[in-house]
């Protein structure tokens, strides 16, 4: 037995393998069901009980001594031998994958988030279908306001006193939100609206919002001017201006639509602003105290302003898209615009 062993040792330091099976080889070679090793075990069982307390450390030592070796082939063959012999050359440069990338709207949404949250407004959302009363009645549309009107909303369900529309704005989250909130409140509401419209290059049945609300004690027109200065000058660069327009919405007075100075001619005139340098950027106002009240909070008390536009509009402008249809037909050569690409 003796010798046995030694020569096993010897065996083993002269092992070598090429490839993992190589290495499995030797495992069964030496240490499977039938192995050298594994056989000088059985031998053990019929030798002196004398002789057992000293070949018996001697073989553990060899099943070890073999476990070892042949965990060392198997990492060798693993992490050179067998890539050389697939032929596969590791110094070739990677395969540029490309990343599927953010859609125009996403990226543009999240600009304007961010520009909000810097002043410290948080985002709230609220569901997509909804109800009346939270998409015209609390926010002042009178009963026969043309927007109620089958011609202008998609219906879920019509026909009864406070029927399931597609939201036409996200003001209907800014309701929800003084529904469940005291002032002072500064919300974004950032979300998917519809309008039953024809398609065209200028108008989609889809489309997105960020709309904006602040209510405290005090709160002034100028401050809504300042919000949308500072907003105007994050997203368009610090050159930015704005002029407001007066306007109506059934839910603030007064109301106004503001513009911003043309970023591609700088006021010059281009037909991008239509030689006016001025663009069209959102509609703004003080809360009218009946949505306040309609919403539980004193409008002699308090005050706010809400804002609302369109993100596909802002992202026209950015980029000078013409037709704003390309944002839905998910046309490759239009995506692939916004994409980035990594090596892999
Ligand atoms: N909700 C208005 C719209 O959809 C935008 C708006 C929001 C105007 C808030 C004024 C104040 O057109």
């Amino acid at each position: 037995m003796k010798e046995a062993i030694e020569q096993i040792k010897a065996e083993l330091a002269a092992l070598k393998a090429k490839t993992a099976a190589e290495a499995e080889e030797a495992r069964v070679k030496y240490l499977g069901k039938n192995g050298k090793v594994t056989k000088l075990f059985d031998d053990f069982r019929s030798i002196a009980p004398e002789m057992k307390r000293e070949f018996g450390q001697k073989l553990n030592e060899l099943k070890k001594a073999a476990t070892a070796k042949i965990e060392q082939l198997k990492e060798e063959v693993s992490s050179s031998g067998e890539v050389e012999a697939s032929g596969n050359d590791l110094s070739m440069p990677g395969d540029r994958l490309p990343l599927g990338s953010r859609h125009p709207v996403s990226i543009v949404r999240q600009q304007i988030v961010d520009i909000f949250r810097k002043f410290g407004y948080d985002v709230a959302e609220g569901p997509e279908i909804e109800d009346d009363f939270h998409v015209f009645e609390a926010l002042n549309f009178p009963p026969n306001h043309p927007a109620r009107d089958m011609q202008d909303t998609f219906f879920v369900s019509a026909g009864h006193e406070n029927p399931l529309l597609l939201r036409t704005h996200t003001s209907s989250i800014q309701v929800r939100t003084m529904l469940s909130q005291k002032p002072p409140i500064r919300v974004i509401c950032p979300g998917r609206v519809f309008r039953n419209e024809a398609i065209s290059a200028r108008a989609h049945c889809i489309f997105h919002q960020v709309e904006g609300l602040y209510v405290d004690k005090g709160v002034t027109f100028a401050d809504l001017k300042q919000a949308i200065l500072l907003f105007a000058r994050e997203m368009f660069g610090p050159d930015a201006n704005i002029r407001m327009r007066p306007s109506y919405f059934p839910f603030t007075e007064p109301s106004s639509e503001v513009d911003v100075s043309c970023n591609i001619c700088h006021g010059e005139g281009c037909n991008i602003c239509k030689g006016s340098g001025w663009l069209e950027i959102l509609g703004c106002g003080m809360v009218d105290p009946n949505v306040l009240k309609a919403c539980g909070i004193d409008p002699n008390v308090y005050s706010g302003f809400a804002f609302g536009m369109g993100i596909e509009r802002i992202a026209m402008l950015k980029w000078q898209v013409n037709d704003l249809r390309h944002y839905f037909e998910n046309d490759i050569r239009f995506l692939k615009e916004f994409e980035t690409s990594v090596e892999v």
